[in-house]
């Protein structure tokens, strides 16, 4: 096993991800490719204050729950099934000097006999095994950090798997990643409604390969699931080709997003900002040029200028690079389209 850092964290763990070391069966798994999901919860974690206890709940190395231990001054705790990895966690404490609990357990009984403020759900694939529990181990006001990578499962690619296993339709095309977030969401929203609690989406968005949520957990509330149809309209029914039934309200509350992150991560939270005060849905550049029957499509940017100039709500978003989030109705977006071209 070799020695990594990240963060202000050194830790021991294999190598996974692409083409890259053991894989998921075997060794502990490390995957580069996330640091930005950690370098966002740490970032947000410490925007938010967070306080109290925190369960890393399928900690593997150990990294998320250390780095934020170190980074945001979190109480963490460490739980994982397998004991190369919990025994890994052990010496990771170590070399950081941080003293914690560890549990070599499944997380799902760690969390029928624990509450926690704050628990880090980061399965290999679906998160769905775990919501249940997870919900029960929280406490009132506690947050809920998901990460899912069955995107194909969620975003369109596995539409009946989605169905079984999230009870939702998924959507395919420019606002698949969008859709997916609100499914999971809708999700977790009907099992906390189910124990008469409730959810509050705090910071919900895809990057790279997953897709991840943050949700308070508040008092069981009236909010109902709907859908999106195939223009972006919500419905309160299915309609042919509509996603859901999903979470409709908002995704990203702008209150909870860092301002002071720099490079791709301050992009990406400028983005999210903006995107936040949207509503629900995208459109994808490329059919809007189609439909103004316009040969190239124009920059997203300045389609944006256009539908804001004409007194519109416009963003890009964080789930689609061809994505525009809009207030304006169908022939507000075409005349913006062909205005762009002309910029
Ligand atoms: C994707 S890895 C976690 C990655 C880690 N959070 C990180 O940031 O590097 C998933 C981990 O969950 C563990 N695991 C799988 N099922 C579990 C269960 N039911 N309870 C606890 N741990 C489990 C696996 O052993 C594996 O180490």
């Amino acid at each position: 096993m070799k020695q990594h850092r990240e963060g202000k964290a050194k830790f021991l763990a294999n190598l996974s991800g692409k083409d890259k070391g053991p894989g998921k069966a075997k060794g502990v798994f490390y995957n580069p490719a996330m640091k930005m999901s950690r370098d966002l919860h740490v970032a947000f974690s410490n925007k938010i204050g967070l306080k109290g206890t925190m369960l890393d709940g399928l900690a593997a190395s150990g990294i998320r729950g250390i780095r934020l231990a170190l980074e945001s001054n979190i109480n963490s705790e460490f739980c994982d099934i397998s004991a190369l990895a919990t025994e890994t966690i052990e010496k990771n404490l170590k070399l950081n000097k941080i003293k914690a609990n560890i549990y070599n357990m499944p997380v799902e009984d760690l969390l029928q006999e624990k509450k926690y403020d704050c628990i880090d759900i980061d399965p290999f694939g679906t998160p769905a095994p775990f919501l249940e529990a997870s919900l029960n181990g929280l406490n009132y006001g506690g947050i809920l950090g998901i990460s899912a990578t069955d995107t194909a499962v969620l975003c369109g690619a596995k539409p009946s798997v989605c169905l079984n296993r999230y009870g939702a339709n998924s959507m395919k095309w420019v606002s698949a990643k969008e859709v997916g977030i609100r499914i999971l969401l809708g999700k977790i929203h009907t099992l906390a409604n189910a124990m008469g609690k409730g959810i509050e989406p705090l910071l919900c968005y895809s990057e790279g390969h997953h897709l991840r949520v943050f949700v308070r957990l508040v008092n069981k509330n009236e909010t109902k699931l709907k859908w999106l149809n195939l223009q972006m309209d919500v419905v309160d029914e299915y309609e042919n080709g509509s996603g859901g039934p999903m979470w409709v309200g908002k995704v990203i509350q702008k209150r909870v997003i860092p301002t002071d992150c720099e490079g791709k991560l301050g992009k990406f939270f400028e983005i999210m900002s903006k995107e936040s005060e949207g509503p629900p849905g995208l459109y994808d550049i490329n059919d809007l040029s189609r439909s103004a029957k316009i040969g190239q499509t124009p920059r997203r940017n300045k389609i944006i200028r256009c539908l804001e100039e004409l007194g519109y709500f416009a963003s890009s978003s964080i789930f689609s690079p061809l994505g525009i989030k809009t207030d304006a109705p169908e022939a507000k977006r075409l005349e913006a389209t062909e205005l762009a071209q002309s910029l």
